[in-house]
């Protein structure tokens, strides 16, 4: 399969054998992860899909407070969280990412049927996805997680031929906004008071949205 590259601030990242181009109109039929190639290689990343196996390597990072702290689920045991990872739903979601042989963070990508009118729902089925990211904070601050979104949005884009992706975060956890941003995702909505973090506190929510043209630019 042939390689294809997309470029951020400047700098390249080459899905070495991602899928090939997907049909941007809102009435194909889209593909699932399981269509794919995989791994698919950036300039220091290599992702891929999630195993049982990785649930130590997730847990490592994912049991630090700076992540669990902005995380939806956060098991505060291993056994427990190894229970919540390998469910075959959150395997079915959740991507790997390696750096160096090390699984640094892991991605979300949940496609999802768009909101429609009853009589064009089924045009709307599977055409749009949530995404997130979770990574080990002593390999942050060096664009990884920067790079391996980038190569995940291009999966969304070329690989499935999904027409939207969306991304929500409390307004106080700015490295993730800032990455979104950084990527050219457009903020659509700051919710005042909208979401209970685990502290008992009510945050303001910030929804963030991608489409393929904004992508491209
Ligand atoms: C969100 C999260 C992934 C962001 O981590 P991060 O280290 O800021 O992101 P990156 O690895 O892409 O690094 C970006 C930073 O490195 C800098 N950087 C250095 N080299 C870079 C490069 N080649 N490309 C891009 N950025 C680079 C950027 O300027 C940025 O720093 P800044 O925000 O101070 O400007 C991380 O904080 C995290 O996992 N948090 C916990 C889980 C979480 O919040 N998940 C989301 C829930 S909504």
């Amino acid at each position: 399969m042939a390689p294809s590259s997309t470029s951020q601030e400047g700098k390249s990242i080459t899905i070495l054998n991602g899928s090939s181009a997907g049909d941007w109109d809102t009435g194909a039929v889209p593909r699932t992860l399981d269509d794919l190639t995989w791994p698919v290689r950036t300039e220091r990343l290599l992702i891929r899909r999630v195993t049982p196996d990785d649930a130590p390597a997730v847990w490592r990072y994912r049991q630090l407070e700076a992540v669990y702290d902005w995380i939806t689920t956060a098991p505060t045991d291993e056994q427990a969280f190894s229970e919540y990872f390998v469910d075959s739903h959150r395997q079915a979601v959740t991507l790997a990412v390696e750096h160096d042989g090390i699984v640094i963070g892991d991605l979300y990508l949940h496609v999802e049927d768009a909101w429609a009118q009853t009589e064009v729902k089924d045009a709307a089925r599977g055409v749009q996805a949530e995404i997130g990211w979770a990574f080990d904070p002593s390999y942050g601050g060096r664009g990884l997680a920067t790079e391996a979104v980038a190569a995940m949005i291009g999966i969304c884009f070329e690989g499935l031929g999904l027409r939207r992706l969306v991304a929500n975060c409390f307004a106080d956890n700015t490295p993730s906004w800032r990455l979104m941003e950084r990527l050219g995702m457009r903020r659509e909505s700051h919710a005042i008071s909208e979401s209970l973090h685990r502290s008992g506190r009510w945050l303001d929510g910030y929804g963030y949205a991608l489409l393929p043209d904004e992508w491209r630019r």
